[in-house]
């Protein structure tokens, strides 16, 4: 790309996509309920998703069912998709019960695959957070389009900082303005800041977004909020700033000041034990308290890499890449019993909701990925400590339906002597690898590697120049931070940045690998303990009750 402005070469556009209210626009949307007819999504007692009519009426997540009543009597409860005994496949049973139903999440993770097909359309770099968000650096596409479009007239500008070009950048979406552009109604001159080069990519960002945000409307009739920007941290802060459905765009003449009130504890990575160092020892709550500390002092303070990092995220700067989506490692099917099961008929029905359950996700994991488990692995909980059970694996020809698996699971778990009481049983799918016959014949859609990381790799962009600019300073891996109310945490064993939506699985993950160890040493018979198991009360301190107990 040599006809790329200079001012663009270091310069990426990402956009943070995030669905409204989603688990309850999904049930809004199959039930034909208007959004501006307060809703929620219920599990159980408590509401895990709270549609925007509903907040306006005062009800928040988390509430209790009765109490959002009492708060909004009007308000449509909609009770998530469960699993009866004998079910096949999840239904929208009336009255489930958590001591013979299971909650499915699979209407999500459905339409989250919908929306992800939209995404990949326009983006190979896309980086999933959770079902319902996530970034992705659109730098490619973006630059393109403007070449095209306006570099032949503008030879003369190439390595200005301006272009000059003209933008309405009220059909953007939300513009976050700078200190001296005074857009509101009794200002008389009303006058954007002269467009950069950088300005212009985020315009065209912008118009892709829009189109985003369109197609997944028009073809799957969810609304989506954006953050438009280029860097990831601001990217999201922006997508979150203007809900339900708009989008926000910030430019450089406004990252600044856009930052200034931005509470440090929302910043990606600040939410949790960092943040609360660095809240405590310089007696600050948001951001633009930190822009006093000069780069040496936070780094004595600190540490040199998180220093730096401090330094520049308290300005919206950051130098974090989109990385692509992988393919998981492992699946699990979970079900915690309170009271606990005592006997092998109490047991029954859940063989076969467990085994449906995992079977789905195998063969969509499949689908998606064309990655196949290598063992299928029970583990099952009584009293604090986790044991497993290795039931070998599965070929593809057994899994046209789910009976083999069901056949397998019944049989393992019946002849294990002190299989009760029971108080949780999980179904564990590990090992997922391609073999030669997936390689030939999935589409592999999901599957894809990052395009532009390798040139990102060499920005420098620290804003303004500080005196420490080398880039191997920068903070390449994430930031050690343990799980909080932030969205993302950082495994203790591999260092992985994890969306707190997918810890279980993560956790699962580095279990499911324990397993295949020591299933290569002595397969299948074997019931093995587990030396410090995470308990299912770990697991929730671990998420500071982040999501509601499980299912
Ligand atoms: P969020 O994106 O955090 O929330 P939301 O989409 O409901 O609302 P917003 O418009 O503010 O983005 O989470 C996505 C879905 O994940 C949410 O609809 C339900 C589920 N979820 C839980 O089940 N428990 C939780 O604690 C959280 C945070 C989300
Ligand atoms: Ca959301
Ligand atoms: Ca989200």
């Amino acid at each position: 790309m040599s006809t790329l402005p200079t001012a663009l070469k270091n310069s990426r556009c990402i956009l943070h996509i995030d669905l409204d209210c989603f688990y309850c626009q999904v049930e809004q949307v199959r039930l034909g309920i208007p959004f501006d007819v307060p809703a929620a999504v219920q599990q159980w007692r408590g509401l895990i998703a709270v549609n925007y009519a509903a907040r306006k009426a005062g009800v928040e997540r988390h509430a209790d069912i009765d109490d959002a009543k009492k708060i909004c009597p009007n308000i449509k409860l909609l009770h998530v998709a469960t699993y009866g005994p004998n079910d096949t496949e999840p239904r929208y049973h009336p009255n489930p019960d958590r001591r013979t139903h299971k909650v499915s999440l699979e209407p999500y993770r459905n339409a989250s695959r919908e929306i992800f097909k939209i995404f990949h359309k326009y983006c190979g770099t896309i980086q999933k957070i959770g079902t319902d968000e996530g970034f992705l650096d659109v730098t490619e596409t973006v630059n393109q389009r403007l070449i095209e479009r306006y570099v032949p007239q503008l030879l003369d500008k190439l390595h200005d900082e301006d272009c000059g070009v003209l933008i309405d950048w009220h059909t953007l979406g939300v513009v976050v303005t700078s200190p001296d552009e005074d857009m509101s109604e009794s200002s008389s001159e009303k006058q954007w800041k002269t467009t950069t080069w950088r300005d212009l990519q985020l315009a065209i960002g912008a118009e892709l977004a829009t189109e985003i945000r369109k197609e997944i409307y028009d073809k799957l009739q969810y609304t989506c909020s954006a953050g438009i920007a280029h860097y990831k941290t601001v990217a999201k802060l922006c997508s979150s700033k203007n809900k339900p459905n708009k989008q926000t765009v910030l430019r450089e003449a406004a990252r600044q000041t856009f930052m200034a009130d931005v509470p440090f504890k929302k910043i990606r990575n600040l939410g949790g034990k960092l943040g609360a160092e660095v809240g405590s020892d310089l007696e600050i709550s948001n951001a633009r308290e930190l822009w006093k500390y000069s780069i040496k002092e936070l780094q004595d303070k600190f540490g040199v890499s998180t220093g730096l990092y401090i330094y520049n995220i308290c300005r919206g700067v950051d130098d974090e890449e989109v990385t692509s989506m992988k393919a998981p490692k492992s699946l699990m099917a979970a079900k915690a019993f309170n009271p606990a099961i005592q006997n092998p008929t109490q047991m029954q029905p859940w063989f076969s909701i467990l085994s449906v359950e995992l079977h789905t996700r195998i063969l969509r994991n499949y689908e998606d990925f064309g990655t196949w488990p290598k063992n299928i692995t029970i583990r099952y909980r009584s009293f604090g400590s986790y044991r497993t059970k290795a039931i070998g694996s599965l070929p593809k020809d057994d899994m046209k339906n789910n009976e083999s698996l069901l056949k397998k699971f019944q049989q393992s778990y019946n002849s294990i002597p002190d299989a009760y009481p029971c108080l949780g049983l999980d179904l564990i799918a590990s090992g997922l690898s391609h073999d030669e016959s997936s390689k030939s014949h999935t589409l592999n859609r999901f599957f894809t590697t990052s395009s532009t990381s390798a040139h990102l790799a060499n920005s420098t962009i620290i804003h303004p120049p500080p005196p420490v600019t080398k880039k191997n300073l920068f903070f390449k891996k994430p930031l050690p931070v343990k799980p909080t109310d932030a969205e993302t945490w950082v495994c203790d064993n591999c260092k992985q940045t994890v969306s707190v939506a997918d810890i279980d699985e993560h956790t699962d993950y580095h279990f499911a690998l324990e397993i295949s160890q020591q299933d290569s040493n002595a397969p299948n018979t074997s019931v093995k303990r587990r030396k410090s198991p995470p308990t299912n009360e770990d697991k929730k301190k671990k998420v500071n009750n982040f999501f509601l107990p499980r299912s």
